[in-house]
């Protein structure tokens, strides 16, 4: 039995789970594991190589040749794919447009969990995406379910990417958060569900910094009660 803290933070695109999940680890000093990016570069590897996602066995060769690693620098999601950082370009549209039909492969799913799993077997993590409270980590200690108004999100996701690609409109992001949320929660392998242990933050109105004190408080709350 270790005694490592995992904390598991689920929820919607564009929630803001990764600015908290951050945070958190910073002040903890715990480590920060970006599903999402390990589904998005899986994503990547799949468009750059033209895997068909209905071929089974190319899909699970292509998971063979896929060695995903986190450059654990200053708690961000900085990732690799076979040893290329890809961390910019796993954020642009091409493959948001896709991660979510990738995401639903059951081989997919089980080669990421297997691989989170192994990430928190022995270290105090913060992971945050779908499934990390239901399937990944059941037995986290605090689990955290954000939510927040669509509309909002879609604004602050716009902000993000409109630095970075002009080109980009509010109303395409909407519409991928909206369509990856319908993906995301009714896709048949472990879909993205509210764990019944799972405390709900819905921060349409609040900052970072509330949304950090709040899990903050939380914590404490469990492992000193
Ligand atoms: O958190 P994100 O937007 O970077 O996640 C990208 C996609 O990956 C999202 O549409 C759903 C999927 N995902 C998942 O299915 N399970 C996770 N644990 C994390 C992400």
């Amino acid at each position: 039995m270790s005694n490592n803290i995992v904390i598991a933070i689920d929820g919607y695109s564009s929630c803001g789970k990764s600015t908290l999940a951050k945070a958190l680890a910073r002040q903890l000093h715990f480590i920060y594991i970006d599903s999402g990016a390990m589904y998005r570069a899986v994503t990547l590897y799949f468009l750059r190589e033209k895997i068909n996602l209905h071929d089974r066995s190319a899909v699970g060769q292509a998971l063979k040749n896929i060695h995903l690693n986190f450059n654990a620098r200053d708690y961000q999601s900085h990732i690799t794919l076979n040893e290329e950082e890809v961390s910019d370009e796993i954020r642009q549209m091409p493959v948001s447009d896709n991660v979510s039909a990738v995401a639903a492969i059951k081989e997919v799913r089980h080669e990421m969990v297997r691989q989170q799993q192994r990430m928190g077997r022995s270290k105090n993590i913060v992971m945050d995406g779908r499934d990390i409270g239901t399937t990944v980590f059941p037995d986290a200690q605090l689990k955290i379910f954000m939510t927040a108004d669509p509309n909002v999100r879609a604004e602050r996701r716009y902000k993000e990417l409109a630095a970075k690609d002009p080109q980009i409109t509010l109303e395409d992001v909407f519409e991928n958060i909206a369509h990856r949320d319908y993906q995301d929660t009714t896709r048949e392998e472990s879909p993205l569900v509210r764990a019944k242990d799972a405390i709900i933050l819905d921060n349409t109105n609040l900052s970072p910094d509330e949304q950090l004190q709040f899990a903050l408080d939380k914590l404490n709350d469990l492992l000193e009660p």
